[in-house]
């Protein structure tokens, strides 16, 4: 307990060293615990109605740690364009450093030319293997063959399951249907629905979930390590089976490799090891470093696109005539003799734009991941030092009244121009994936495979709620937020 209170007390003289250093205006801290409780578990509404109060760039404390916390596009445009190298670096806390075993390019590696080489062999595997040819004519890439297949078995057991149970909570399906397709692009193989070991993945997945609101930001606070410690313990267990999971995955590949049969990013990844001498730079970066991307793109394809399904398929319970206009567009431009394929996606204006303002108006992912700054800087006036903490809020900026018309109404049609097209210059201004040298690298894989499974199960299906239950838009915060649990029924279409 001395030993706490010392480290206490010398962690607090040292934040408040640095605050004098940094002095921006910012919520009045408790000490120790700092503006935790302040800013309580809905952590993007509290932080956007902070905005109002102290501007684009203010201070918060969690614990002792300093964290700057940026909205408004205009600002979050410099720290993430202009000055995005200044803040290209991820906060030195404990979870991210277990993910990947501290070797993750999107949470623990340090920003520097090796961390851009390594973004650049995850984009390179990602994007080859994703578009790559398939030997069929009904398909454009193996990824649109992977997500097709999917989006049929899903129809199919959303069929079975409304003849035997009525309504149907969607959460195990749709997870299990995405998680299927990251599968398939990372290990070349999609599990059966029964399957033990996928199932407890996706279970200790929705776990964490759970957790990882309050986890992150107790990551953040010392002392919440001794005291506090059941989220992290939870996503410790969670990050440890998803390694495990990764490496055996990876392990069997090395056992059947053939460098002339490349079935996978994992099998792709392996010959990069092998060729490393052949390519410039990629020598620097270890064979660990280069296997560990499949554990990035793993994690990143994993919840958040099942989140996403899920959040406009609430959207369709809540407004049952916008579900009506999609199908009416799938009917007109699709219609019933063939399913849906990516090249629909510039055709069907009206269902691009409700994808759209589901991702605007949930802002399912309201924080970017945390980012962190790589040397001394300024911004708006502000001095900020090395390694400071920057939490970028992507959901005020989704709500800013000065950029969105009713911006707390959900209206598709914004997105729309007087011909009924979409506005792409406004859909770019959707801030779901980050921006500059930190973006998200699924960026186009998500928007087609969102796009597939909705228009699959649009095409077939009209989705209902239960008539006594009420559609609740509210969530909890974490790194990528799911809706509160609900249930649906479908009626046949076709
Ligand atoms: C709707 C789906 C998705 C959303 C909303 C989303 C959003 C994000 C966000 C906000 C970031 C952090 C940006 C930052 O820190 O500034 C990110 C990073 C990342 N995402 Fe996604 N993502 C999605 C799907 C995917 C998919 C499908 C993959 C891979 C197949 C993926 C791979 C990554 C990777 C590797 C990073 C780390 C980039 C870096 O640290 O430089 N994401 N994503």
């Amino acid at each position: 307990m001395v030993t706490l209170c010392v480290a206490s007390t010398l962690l607090l003289v040292l934040g408040l060293q640095r605050k004098q250093r940094m002095s921006m205006p910012g919520p009045w801290a408790l000490p120790v615990f700092g503006n935790y409780f302040q800013i309580g578990d809905q952590v993007h509404i509290s932080l956007t109605e902070m905005r109002k109060t102290y501007g684009d760039v203010f201070l918060i404390k969690l614990g002792l740690m300093p964290v700057v916390v940026i909205s408004g596009f205009e600002t979050v445009k410099k720290v993430l364009g202009k000055q995005g190298e200044h803040f290209a670096n991820r906060p030195n806390v404990y979870c991210f450093s277990l993910l990947a075993d501290g070797k993750s390019m999107t949470f623990s590696e340090k920003y520097s030319e090796t961390w851009k080489i390594h973004k650049k062999v995850m984009n390179n595997a990602l994007r080859t293997l994703s578009m790559s040819e398939v030997n069929s004519l009904n398909y454009s890439c193996r990824l649109e063959e992977y997500v097709c297949a999917e989006a049929s078995d899903l129809v199919n057991t959303m069929q079975q399951l409304s003849k035997d149970h009525g309504g149907f909570n969607p959460f195990p399906l749709i997870t299990l249907t995405v998680a299927n397709v990251i599968c398939a692009l990372c290990f070349g193989k999609r599990y059966n629905h029964h399957d033990k070991e996928f199932l407890r993945i996706i279970e200790i997945n929705n776990d964490v979930q759970k957790v990882s609101g309050s986890g992150l930001l107790a990551d953040f606070i010392p002392l919440f390590k001794f005291f506090r410690s059941t989220g992290l313990n939870e996503l410790k267990k969670f990050i440890r089976t998803l390694n495990d999971f990764i490496a055996n995955a990876v392990q069997e590949h090395y056992g059947s490799h053939d460098e002339n049969n490349i079935r996978d990013i994992t099998d792709a990844l392996i010959k990069l090891c092998n060729d490393r001498n052949k390519y410039d730079k990629i020598y620097k970066l270890s064979n660990e470093q280069i296997i560990s991307t499949v554990n990035d793109i793993f994690g990143g394809g994993f919840d958040t696109i099942s989140s996403a399904l899920l959040w406009c398929m609430l959207y369709l319970l809540k407004y049952p005539e916008m579900q009506e206009k999609v199908q009416k567009e799938i009917d007109e431009i699709i219609g019933t003799s063939r399913s849906p394929r990516f090249d629909d996606r510039k055709d069907l204006h009206y269902t691009e734009a409700f994808i759209n303002e589901v991702l605007r108006h949930s802002s399912f992912v309201p924080l970017t991941i945390p980012h962190c700054t790589i040397m001394d800087t300024n911004l708006n006036g502000y001095f900020i030092p090395k390694d400071t903490s920057v939490f970028i809020n992507m959901y005020q900026v989704n709500h800013d009244q000065t950029m969105w018309r009713d911006a707390d109404l959900f209206i598709p049609e914004r997105f729309l121009d007087e011909s009924g097209c979409v506005d792409k210059n406004l859909i770019e201004k959707v801030f779901i994936f980050g921006m500059g040298v930190r973006k998200c690298l699924g960026e186009d894989v998500a928007r087609n495979e969102m796009f597939i499974f909705l228009t699959s199960i649009l095409q077939n299906f009209k989705l209902v709620k239960e008539p006594e239950h009420h559609v609740d838009l509210t969530t909890v915060f974490g790194l990528t937020m799911k809706p509160k649990p609900y249930t649906l029924r479908t009626e046949n279409r076709l």
